[in-house]
């Protein structure tokens, strides 16, 4: 589904990302482990096609097509979608109208609201106003209706509380794995701090990323559970 070679990315005139390697086959979920500030976010943002990531070596491979130098509304009508860690505020723009974009089968999204609990939230403007859990409720809301065949997650529990944590896992569950009708699963690639998504997939496949490059992979699980027991550095020590 996805093979990223050899990545190197510069932002705002900074080198972030420094050769990153991976690759994830069709139906499967990895996770992105790493201390703050070690280029994950760069990564997703880089995968998506915003310009300001500038790819200085390397390449993506999306479906078996390279896309390194394709723009944000081609890959996404391949196939990509996103939440954002910090959706953006736009004015002007109706929630409503932004889900009626995502909303391409037309599918009557009336219930999938009420049960993100997000109904109020429709005629406002986009992300703005908006607490961080309620904006990671519109954010899921826009996935479920655009329905990605690869699905990226930029933190998705953060500033989410227990009970909207619920909501949003059952419907990442939903989003990637085997589910009513569907039996095949999608494939993602999800960034998480606290952990809590993990116990509403089965990811796959854990990678540490250190100052911009990928140093460790395992079973995201045991990979979780070495961070929060042994810190970051006993991940460094780990060669692929
Ligand atoms: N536009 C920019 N201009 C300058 N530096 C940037 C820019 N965007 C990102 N960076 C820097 O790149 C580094 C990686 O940032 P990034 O947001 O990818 O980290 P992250 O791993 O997602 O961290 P966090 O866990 O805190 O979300 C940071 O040092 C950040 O300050
Ligand atoms: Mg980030």
């Amino acid at each position: 589904m996805l093979t990223v070679e050899d990545l190197w990315v510069d932002v705002g005139g900074k080198q972030v990302l420094k050769g990153v390697n991976f690759e994830i086959p069709d139906g499967r979920t990895h996770i992105l482990f790493g201390k703050n500030g070690s280029g994950k976010t760069t990564l997703l943002l880089t995968l998506i096609g915003f310009s300001a990531y500038e790819v200085v070596q390397g390449r993506i491979l999306f479906k078996g097509i390279d896309i390194t130098r394709m723009p944000v509304n081609e890959r996404v009508q391949l196939g990509m979608g996103v939440s954002f860690q910090r959706p953006p505020a736009v004015r002007g723009l109706l929630t409503r109208q932004m889900a009626d974009i995502c909303n391409r089968s037309g599918a009557d999204y009336k219930e999938l609201a009420e049960r993100l609990n997000f109904t109020d939230f429709l005629d406002r403007e986009l992300n703005v106003g908006f607490s961080g859990g309620e904006m990671k409720r519109s954010e899921m809301l826009q996935l479920m209706l655009q329905k990605p065949d690869f699905i990226m997650l930029d933190e998705p529990e953060s500033g989410v509380d227990i009970e909207n944590m619920h909501l949003i896992g059952k419907v990442a569950s939903e989003l990637l794995e085997r589910h009513l009708n569907r039996t095949r699963k999608r494939s993602g690639l999800i960034i998480t701090h606290t952990g809590y998504i993990l116990d509403y997939l089965n990811a796959d496949l854990g990678y540490v990323m250190i100052d911009g490059a990928i140093v460790c992979s395992g079973n995201p699980y045991q990979i979780f559970s070495t961070i929060n027991e042994k810190g970051f550095e006993e991940c460094a020590n780990c060669t692929i």
